[in-house]
């Protein structure tokens, strides 16, 4: 695998940051202005830098593409990537709704080439020990999951700087943002929930600030909420008639989790040498690098059991993106 980074935010430093222990080799950067393409090759010892994405495209000394962009762009730019034969590892939320969703993988299906989601979620040790342990439980009744981080961003909206990840423009929200890590959790280990609804509260911009999201399961209700504009806590419990298994931290973390029964607690989690990032970056390059279809397509069917759900929680909500009417 050998992979062109679009965008020189956050993530794309905290890629390759990943790709360095996961020995993923990094050939070429994107940014549509060239001053910044060039400073983030240099600091980084990228050996190439566009601000010509169709210039780009047409190279053949990488193979894959990561969307390190604002929301609503990734569709455009995984779909101009997928056109060129080009692998996709498309940034979380995969992109503003099915409609997208369902024509990204068409392409992915029809040039032959893989399209996989940086789902730090099922990458983590931890969230394996806590699939291999939910038996123990016993019948299951209540997940909950909190995920607040206050946003500089929302300081900067309250001054009238208005941030993308805060505009319907940019597909933003809480949802896309923080939630969607709690969804992809509970959707892994429990599948898709047979009813919800999304509680928010938006800022002018139509956004989803804070939001609680209920989803009915046969036999239990998943509560999430997630905020961008109160300090609060970051953690979840799974909660059945047997015991709990809690954790204190969010679904892109999974450290310290216990299981609590009335014979008492036990640490359960395993120690992680890496961050999220790291992990998932490790599984997409095994992925991509011995053609595995199988878990390609398993993780494909997954993310769109994501998008339904982040779909039907917008529409819970009346919220709706610029993407949507496109
Ligand atoms: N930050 C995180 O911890 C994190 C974690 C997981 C996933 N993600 C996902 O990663 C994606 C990027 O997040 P980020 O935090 O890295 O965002 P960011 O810091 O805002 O960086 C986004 C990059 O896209 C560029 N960009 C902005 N508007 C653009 C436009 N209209 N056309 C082309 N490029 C544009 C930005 O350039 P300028 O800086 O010049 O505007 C920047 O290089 C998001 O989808 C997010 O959900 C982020």
């Amino acid at each position: 695998m050998r992979v062109a980074i679009l965008g020189t935010g956050n993530i794309s430093k905290e890629f390759m940051n990943a790709s360095r222990i996961a020995e993923v080799e990094v050939c070429a950067v994107y940014h549509r202005e060239m001053a910044k393409a060039a400073a983030f090759a240099e600091n980084y010892g990228i050996p190439a830098y566009f601000d010509d994405y169709d210039e780009m495209l047409k190279q053949d000394f990488f193979d894959t593409v990561y969307t390190g962009l604002p929301n609503s762009l990734h569709y455009p730019y995984a779909k101009k990537a997928l056109c060129a034969g080009k692998n996709v590892l498309i940034e979380k939320p995969f992109c503003s709704n099915l409609a997208e969703f369902d024509e990204l993988v068409n392409l992915s299906h029809e040039h032959n080439v893989y399209l996989i989601e940086m789902d730090r979620v099922t990458s983590l040790p931890n969230f394996g020990v806590i699939r291999d342990h939910l038996g123990e439980l016993g019948p299951i009744r209540a997940v909950t999951i909190d995920y607040a981080q206050y946003s500089r961003k929302y300081d900067d909206y309250l001054n009238g700087k208005i941030s993308n990840v805060f505009t319907t423009e940019f597909s933003g929200g809480v949802l896309s943002d923080l939630l969607v890590y709690c969804v992809n959790y509970t959707v892994a280990l429990f599948g898709k929930p047979t009813n919800l609804i999304y509680v928010v509260d938006k800022l002018s911009t139509g956004i989803d600030i804070t939001g609680t999201l209920v989803m009915k399961y046969p036999g239990f209700i998943a509560t999430l909420t997630g905020s961008k504009n109160s300090i609060g806590d970051k953690r979840s419990t799974i909660q059945g008639e047997w015991g709990t298994i809690m954790c204190d931290t969010v679904p892109s973390v999974l450290k310290d989790v216990d299981k609590v029964t009335r014979q008492g607690t036990e640490r359960i989690s395993v120690y992680e040498e890496y961050d999220g990032t790291t992990y998932t970056l490790f599984e997409m390059k095994r992925i991509i690098d011995n053609d595995d279809r199988a878990a390609g397509e398993i993780r494909l069917a997954q993310s769109r059991k994501v998008m339904e759900v982040l779909q039907s929680a917008r529409k819970s909500a009346g919220i709706v993106f610029e993407a949507d009417n496109r």
